[in-house]
């Protein structure tokens, strides 16, 4: 079964479980066929959820990127306020849509396009998961992981920050530096998730590990234990290098969002003594590659197109504005500030 948005719901599909309105009576129940009508109803309704059956999820042909992004969405918010909530935990949720994002994990290109037309859909909690979920797959891919590897790997994304839940939202939404006290509280979120995810023997090992030491960093200077060395832990070392490079690209209440190029370059200081290099480094040579034709603001406010990518400085394109192009491997005075499409 697959707890889906109302909103992303199409007729023809089967309720996998009873809805019920807010006063406890029966509207739909388990194993209509849903009409047109009845989508009209729910949202007249103000329910923004339901559960339909899963293999009709599965088997849907060709659903679009927005939609899975939307109900995955929904399905790590959902799961995320049963944890804060102290409620019991249903794993399937998770591996199901984990499922959905393994389908649209293909091309890369498309897929970095995708994601920055989703950004600021939702909390960044969220919006954060669900992108650090498909870089992790999208890493499992390049790295030639076993499917199984992969799918854990995206599992691995999405809950790895799960721990914020239990942080106050004063820390967690708060657009200025947090204070020492306030940074030590937010630091605490790696082993709330892993004290929350370890309770459950059927959620991996990895994945719990995961949560627990996606900011350590091989110098020592990361949290919570501040333990030296790479870890040995693919999870680990995956999702610690999809965290910095969506945290870097996204919008944040503190910060604005930065350029892939930005990411790609701090990958790549933070593969010497920090992130793991060889996954740090095969995201900083792959993902460059990948805004050739791409609009870009550069740093002395004019636009053009990245045509040219040299594999020795992936991050110093060639851009062409108007009939001038811009070497910046060779100018080191301009930077790349967004990539506009
Ligand atoms: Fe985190
Ligand atoms: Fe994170």
């Amino acid at each position: 079964m697959l707890k889906i948005k109302v909103n992303s719901l199409k007729p023809g599909v089967t309720l996998g479980k009873d809805i019920f309105t807010y006063d406890s009576k029966l509207l739909l129940p388990k194993g209509t066929i849903i009409t047109q009508e009845h989508l009209d109803n729910l949202r007249a309704r103000n329910i923004d959820d339901v559960f339909i059956m899963e293999a009709e999820a599965k088997v849907k042909p060709g659903r679009r990127f927005e939609d899975v992004y939307s109900d995955s969405l929904g399905v790590v918010r959902s799961f995320m306020l049963e944890a804060k909530l102290g409620k019991p935990l249903d794993f399937k949720d998770i591996s199901d849509i984990t499922d959905l994002l393994l389908e649209q994990v293909f091309d890369a290109g498309d897929l970095f396009r995708q994601m920055r037309l989703m950004k600021e859909k939702d909390d960044y909690l969220f919006t954060h998961s669900v992108n650090v979920a498909l870089l992790c797959i999208l890493m499992g891919r390049w790295l030639k992981c076993a499917p199984e590897t992969i799918k854990e790997l995206g599992e691995a994304g999405l809950l790895h920050d799960i721990g914020k839940v239990f942080i106050e939202d004063s820390i967690l939404n708060k657009p200025a530096k947090l204070s020492d006290n306030e940074y030590e509280d937010m630091k605490k979120h790696t082993l709330m998730g892993y004290n929350l995810l370890a309770q459950y023997e059927w959620i991996s090992s990895n994945i719990a590990n995961a949560a627990l030491m996606h900011h350590e960093r091989a110098d020592g200077s990361g949290y919570p234990m501040g333990t030296k060395g790479y870890s040995k832990n693919l999870c680990v070392s995956v999702v610690a290098v999809a965290d910095v490079y969506d945290a870097v690209t996204s919008t944040r209440v503190y910060s604005s969002k930065r350029s892939p190029y930005t990411a790609a370059d701090i990958l790549w200081q933070e593969s010497f003594g920090k992130l793991n290099p060889r996954i740090s480094k095969i995201f900083y040579d792959k993902i460059t590659s990948f805004y050739i034709g791409n609009e870009v603001l550069l740093s002395n406010d004019k636009t053009g197109i990245v045509i040219y990518v040299d594999p020795s400085q992936p991050t110093r394109p060639i851009v062409m504005v108007g009939d001038i192009f811009y070497n910046l491997a060779i100018d080191r005075s301009i930077s790349i500030l967004e990539v506009i499409d």
